[in-house]
């Protein structure tokens, strides 16, 4: 706080496309997507009037124990676009909240099933992040955010990343198993990100795990729960990631994206077989007891539908492509400069880890401050972007024309070649 103080943040006053405008009229490329949600740029004509007209009838009503419209509409857009068994929507406020609800729902379909078992154990992935709530560090894995907490969180299994550097896919796949095998009438769903852990400096997993960790969590009767969060919504060039390796989850998480970065909203699905799981008479006990007042926002939902009415008139999915071929062929040329250790990047996500002395892996004096170094060049060239720890992480707006990305790719350069020298 006491850097941050000194250093005198632009303060973001208004908007225009894919920049950003301070209160001294500067302009900057939002090249990290406002925090990885932003999908079409801002001041979006299209979304703009989908919330006025939303205005224009009701801002805000709640779910519980009522429905709204633009809410249910939104759920069967989704329905219509997630991968195959999905069927029901629970909407919460944020990625956060999102897999909160995820974890309160496996918990309590095991307690209700038709042979009900008392499953008190989540396993997530080493280096995985799901969020800031105490539910959500509780399966984080990241020392930077995570350890000080350590004596507040529940326990977690960890499971072996498959981005575990010198980590082969089947001694991955191997461990996994044992882990889950050995514990499998415990847990009560596996919790990850589907193909990049974001958060993690953007770990990118080798392809098949996916589709192997869905077989084995199968095999086993575990709930799978993909948080998508980060990367739905055209962020990998699919509308998700899930379907790049034809999987379909017992439990999605989506957030960010989902209002095309407009507003705060989370949806968690699930399959009609959990769903069954909480029906029953009212004196039952079987009512899911969790909603935050703004669930469902009308306003939010209305941006949602737009925002997903655009990815498809427009070929963001295509145009998200485009831009993994322009960030491909400026990774190939930072990955040559002296102290990028490595450049890993999948679709529109990509992460420069920098590092004093790559050969042996040791990291620039913490002092020194190298990566956030990279950030405030950048800035003070008209870029967002934003470093976690040693990694400068890239996350263009799945919208962004190529020659906007190119822009920021060469400012990106420039900074290298500056800070690094
Ligand atoms: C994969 C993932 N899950 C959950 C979250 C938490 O979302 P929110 O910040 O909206 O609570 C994030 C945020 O970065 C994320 O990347």
């Amino acid at each position: 706080m006491s850097a941050y103080a000194d250093e005198h943040a632009p303060v973001i006053a208004a908007a225009d496309g894919f920049f950003l405008i301070d209160t001294a009229g500067k302009k900057y490329l939002d090249g990290h997507s406002s925090l990885w949600c932003n999908i079409h740029g801002h001041r979006v004509p299209e979304i703009d009037a989908a919330i006025r007209q939303q205005l224009d009838r009701v801002s805000h009503s709640t779910l519980l124990g009522l429905g709204n419209t633009p809410s249910i509409e939104l759920a069967e857009d989704l329905l219509q676009r997630v991968p195959s068994g999905l069927t029901r929507v629970f909407y919460a406020d944020c990625g956060a909240a999102g897999v909160e609800v995820a974890l309160k729902i496996a918990w309590q379909y095991h307690r209700q099933k038709p042979q009900p078992e008392p499953r008190e154990l989540f396993a997530c992935l080493t280096s995985a992040y799901h969020g800031d709530t105490v539910g959500t560090i509780s399966l984080g894995d990241i020392d930077r955010f995570h350890s000080l907490f350590g004596g507040l969180m529940f326990p977690a299994l960890r499971l072996p990343s498959p981005a575990t550097p010198g980590l082969s896919l089947d001694e991955c796949l191997t461990d996994t198993e044992r882990l889950l095998s050995a514990n499998a009438g415990r847990i009560a769903g596996v919790i990850m990100e589907p193909l990049v852990q974001a958060a993690a400096g953007i770990r990118v997993h080798p392809s098949g795990y996916l589709k192997r960790l869905r077989e084995i969590t199968q095999r086993l009767g575990i709930l799978l729960i993909a948080d998508e969060i980060a990367v739905g919504f055209g962020r990998l060039g699919t509308l998700f990631a899930c379907e790049q390796e034809a999987v379909s989850p017992d439990i999605l998480i989506l957030s960010k994206g989902l209002t095309g970065g407009y507003l705060p909203l989370a949806a968690t699905l699930t399959t009609e077989d959990i769903y069954t799981a909480f029906l029953g008479d009212p004196w039952a006990g079987k009512t899911f007891y969790h909603g935050h007042t703004y669930t469902g926002n009308p306003l939010a939902c209305a941006a949602a539908r737009a925002s997903l009415r655009l990815i498809e008139d427009r070929d963001v999915l295509g145009n998200s492509r485009r831009i993994e071929t322009v960030l491909q062929e400026h990774a190939a040329t930072w990955r040559t400069l002296p102290h990028v250790a490595e450049v890993r990047h999948r679709g529109t996500m990509i992460g420069i880890e920098v590092q004093r002395d790559p050969a042996t892996g040791t990291p620039f004096p913490p002092e020194q401050r190298r990566s956030h170094q990279l950030t405030l060049t950048c800035r003070e060239r008209g870029v967002i972007v934003r470093n976690i720890g040693d990694v400068l992480v890239l996350m263009p707006a799945p919208a962004m024309p190529p020659s906007l990305v190119h822009q920021l790719a060469e400012t990106v350069s420039a900074a290298l070649r500056a800070v690094l020298r």
